[in-house]
């Protein structure tokens, strides 16, 4: 793939600016610019920050996101984040999963409004209400399918006991909720399943059409209701071993882990969607050093250098690569060149005002990465273009 890159292009800005200083150390970095005595503090100051703001941007990012303490990133969202980063998941295969993430560059997971969830007394719906505030989803995101998980635990007698006791589950959205003119809620079905009470596990709801209309339809998010209904009519069991509330007297830590979960994944239209890759093997090759010829030279980029390693999750930092060296004349077949390289490199052995072919990324790949938003919710988003694969002289 042939493409400009503006991340890598200011990857090598700043390397210029910063006279060889490899990765993005703004400490050190901050120093020797300033040391170099070519502008005053406060240029500096403006220069690195118009840095930060252009990177924010191309990661999509209007403001440098500050997450709170307690934000949980879920266990499923690493999972995804390995899956589709090549590091091994432990993710089984799962149809669903794979089709919606075909089509989808970005993947967010929501917690539930914990303040809204109690439905009013009168209601003599017995289902839990949820409600996901999915403000971060933006406008010109394109969702192509929503999923809800909810996480239900085995109950001992009925493994033991060998009956296949069964209990459904029910997924509304929430068209009204009751209030004192209506006692019941308006709701309508999206999904159902008949699930056994001897296993423990996530079970994945599809909540695409609810999650469709509130965000490119525009109407009201009202939330979810998830209902429990035992099959065999056996009320002897208790339903509070599917969690979708906070039970008081269990340990608070789990909660995080074990809580609904609402996945989102859409397409912002810039760029490739996530697909699941093999598990890499470390791809920096020690090379001999021979020629200065036009070729790939390392450059790993670190987020915590940067300070950014409170919102960016995974991973740590990324081997981007940079491209540098000569393009000697004659251009050889190995340099990824072009007919005009090949002539123009030709036309500068005679005529040196016209410039040699340069030495650029030709072909470039994508990196995933999950981080923290400016709302706290945990997103996986693949951003295109981010790794140097091969350079050449164009
Ligand atoms: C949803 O989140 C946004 C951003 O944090 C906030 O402004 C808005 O009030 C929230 N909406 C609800 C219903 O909680
Ligand atoms: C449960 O099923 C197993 C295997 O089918 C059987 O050996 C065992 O006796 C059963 N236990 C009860 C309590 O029915
Ligand atoms: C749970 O029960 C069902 C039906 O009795 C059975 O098919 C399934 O294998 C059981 N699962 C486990 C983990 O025991
Ligand atoms: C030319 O491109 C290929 C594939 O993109 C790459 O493997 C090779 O290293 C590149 N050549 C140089 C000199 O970088």
């Amino acid at each position: 793939m042939v493409s400009s890159a503006p991340s890598l292009l200011l990857l090598c800005v700043y390397q210029v600016i910063l006279e060889g200083c490899v990765g993005l150390i703004p400490e050190v970095g901050r120093r020797r610019f300033a040391e170099s005595g070519r502008t005053s503090p406060q240029q500096t100051e403006e220069i690195l920050s118009e840095f930060e703001q252009r990177l924010l941007h191309m990661f999509g990012l209007k403001k440098r996101p500050n997450p709170s303490k307690n934000a949980v990133v879920p266990q499923y969202m690493m999972e995804l984040y390995r899956l589709h980063s090549g590091e091994g998941s432990n993710l089984a295969f799962d149809q669903q999963l794979e089709q919606s993430a075909s089509r989808a560059n970005t993947i967010r997971g929501f917690h539930h409004e914990e303040y809204m969830e109690e439905l009013p007394e009168a209601s003599d719906k017995t289902g839990v209400h949820v409600f996901f505030n999915l403000t971060s989803v933006l406008d010109e995101d394109f969702v192509t399918s929503a999923q809800l998980r909810i996480f239900r635990e085995k109950i001992e007698d009925a493994v033991s006991s060998n009956t296949s006791s069964q209990h459904r589950i029910n997924i509304y959205e929430v068209l009204r909720l009751a209030d004192s003119s209506s006692v019941d809620s308006i709701t309508r079905l999206l999904d159902t399943r008949l699930v056994h009470q001897n296993e423990t596990k996530w079970e994945s709801f599809d909540v695409t059409p609810a999650v469709t209309r509130w965000i490119k339809h525009g109407h009201t998010n009202r939330g979810l209701l998830v209902e429990v209904v035992h099959v065999n009519n056996d009320k002897s069991v208790s339903k509070a071993h599917v969690r979708i509330k906070r039970s008081l007297h269990r340990d608070d830590k789990s909660w995080p882990h074990v809580r609904p979960l609402l996945v989102t994944f859409s397409h912002d239209g810039k760029g490739l969607p996530l697909h699941k890759r093999q598990k890499r093997q470390s791809k920096v090759k020690p090379r001999r050093k021979t020629k200065a010829n036009c070729r790939r030279h390392p450059l790993y980029v670190d987020f915590s250098d940067v300070g950014w390693n409170d919102w960016i999750v995974a991973p740590p930092g990324y081997h981007a690569f940079y491209c540098h060296g000569e393009c000697p004349f004659p251009l050889a077949d190995h340099l990824n060149s072009t007919n005009h390289a090949i002539v123009q490199t030709l036309v500068n052995s005679v005529n040196s005002n016209i410039p040699k072919a340069c030495c650029v990324p030709t072909e470039l790949s994508a990196i995933s990465m999950l981080y923290l938003d400016e709302y706290d919710k945990v997103v996986l988003k693949n951003y295109q273009d981010m790794v140097v694969e091969g350079c050449g002289c164009r």
